[in-house]
């Protein structure tokens, strides 16, 4: 398994460019699975999760060509409806599927995802949602078996809380449903936007994307998209948090800035200096970090995927900070390893009291999720000494080509093969 080194101390400065959004070309991906034709998404990232849509799509008979980030998908025919516990083991998201199969085949069969290193991260709700458009839904060997015989019909679904997958293949399924369907509470992530963005071009009528009610007004067909992939604002964001903690000058190029509102803000309330708008960002990292609390919440509150990170930063910081994580029950895994480096963060349930120190200290360290991972290589970067981060395929599936990135920002990191 591959490692990530470290030799921390060094000032980033420079400018990276942001990669395509894992969280919107997953769902992009799947959605090309509506209708017959090719599909064409731009903007792709190279990633782990990627290449598991990628086998997904062909598992179910999908022709998919890719070439520098450009995936070609020709759903014209679907051989199979069945996601394989395998894939949905190795990738969640791969649950996604059953919106766009249900919709276009009348039936789908995906095996039902455990819980993972962040939480339990059920999938009522989605099955709930797909109930309220008539579908059947059993549950067989571990598999949730969906069917809609005579095709979905129109619905009305309250989402107990915001839930951006459930809301995704919601408004996928709702797009071929008879008559019209409306989230209520629906997740207002930008990768919602986008997803509607892609299905509006193939057809599709929806309104409200981006608010907590979206309306979907069901058509007989769909055709091919071509869509390019939003920017990925959690890596935006982390290159960010980099910056600061090195004390270095970044320039964050090819982000969406109004997407990192919640997390600018609290960097400046942490006395880091940051200008630029549209797409771009220039970052300054302070002599002094000061202690900031936050609190994750749907968008477009404070994102839980930069929960790990703003820790790693709040390590650093002139006293303590409270963070407090309120989307997934069990996502502090990253702390035991922080304080392996020298933090000083105490837990108590669903929040962390983080005390700042002068220094953390490199160590050999790995993670259990992708973000925890993240927040590793940013303590790395700002620790003194050699951090050496395991298990770095988690880290693969979220961050593209990260040591080349942060090679080309000045940082003293190589992946080891072992
Ligand atoms: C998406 O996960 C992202 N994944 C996650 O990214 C992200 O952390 C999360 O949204 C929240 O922003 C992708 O987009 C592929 P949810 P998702 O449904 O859709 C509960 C990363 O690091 N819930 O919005 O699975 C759930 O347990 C990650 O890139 C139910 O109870 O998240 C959680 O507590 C990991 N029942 C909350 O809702 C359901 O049926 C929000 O989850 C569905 C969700």
């Amino acid at each position: 398994m591959d490692k990530i080194i470290i030799h921390g101390g060094k000032r980033l400065k420079g400018e990276v460019q942001v990669s395509g959004a894992k969280n919107s070309a997953l769902p992009l991906l799947f959605a090309t699975l509506l209708a017959p034709g090719v599909h064409r998404v731009s903007n792709v990232p190279h990633l782990r999760d990627i290449d598991t849509a990628e086998k997904l799509l062909k598992i179910l008979g999908a022709q998919v060509e890719r070439e520098n980030g450009t995936f070609a998908v020709d759903a014209s025919s679907i051989e199979s409806v069945e996601a394989p516990y395998d894939l949905v083991r190795t990738m969640r998201a791969s649950v996604l599927v059953l919106g766009p199969l249900l919709a276009r085949c009348g039936h789908a069969r995906v095996s039902l995802p455990g819980g993972c290193a962040i939480g339990a991260r059920p999938i009522n709700l989605h099955l709930k949602g797909f109930e309220a458009l008539g579908a059947k839904i059993t549950l067989d060997h571990g598999y949730v078996e969906a069917r809609a015989r005579g095709g979905l019909r129109g619905g009305r679904i309250r989402f107990d809380i915001p839930t951006v997958g459930g809301t995704e293949n919601l408004l996928m399924a709702a797009t071929l449903a008879k008559g019209t369907t409306v989230i209520e509470n629906a997740a207002c992530e930008p990768e919602i936007v986008d997803l509607a963005e892609a299905l509006t071009k193939m057809g599709a009528r929806i309104k409200g994307a981006g608010s907590d009610t979206i309306s979907i007004e069901g058509v007989r067909e769909l055709q091919p998209f071509a869509h390019a992939v939003m920017p990925d604002r959690i890596e935006a964001g982390t290159f960010l948090i980099a910056a600061a903690m090195t004390r270095g000058e970044v320039r964050v190029r090819g982000l969406c800035a109004a997407h990192q509102e919640a997390l600018v803000l609290k960097l400046r309330e942490a006395g880091v200096e940051i200008s630029g708008e549209g797409d771009e960002l220039r970052v300054k990292g302070p002599r002094k970090i000061l202690p900031v609390d936050i609190r994750t919440c749907p968008y477009p509150g404070f994102p839980t995927d930069m929960q790990a990170q703003f820790m790693a930063l709040m390590t650093l910081a002139d006293g303590a900070s409270v963070i407090s994580e309120n989307v997934f029950e069990n996502r502090f895994m990253h702390v035991c390893e922080l304080q392996r480096m020298g933090a000083d963060i105490a837990i108590d349930g669903h929040t962390a009291v983080v005390r700042g120190v002068k220094k953390l200290f490199g160590a050999p360290v790995m993670a259990t999720d992708l973000r925890a991972s993240a927040s590793l290589v940013l303590a790395g970067l700002a620790a003194d000494n050699t951090t050496e981060v395991a298990r770095i395929y988690h880290l693969d599936r979220g961050y593209e080509r990260i040591e080349e990135k942060l090679k080309g920002l000045g940082a003293d990191v190589e992946r080891v093969r072992e």
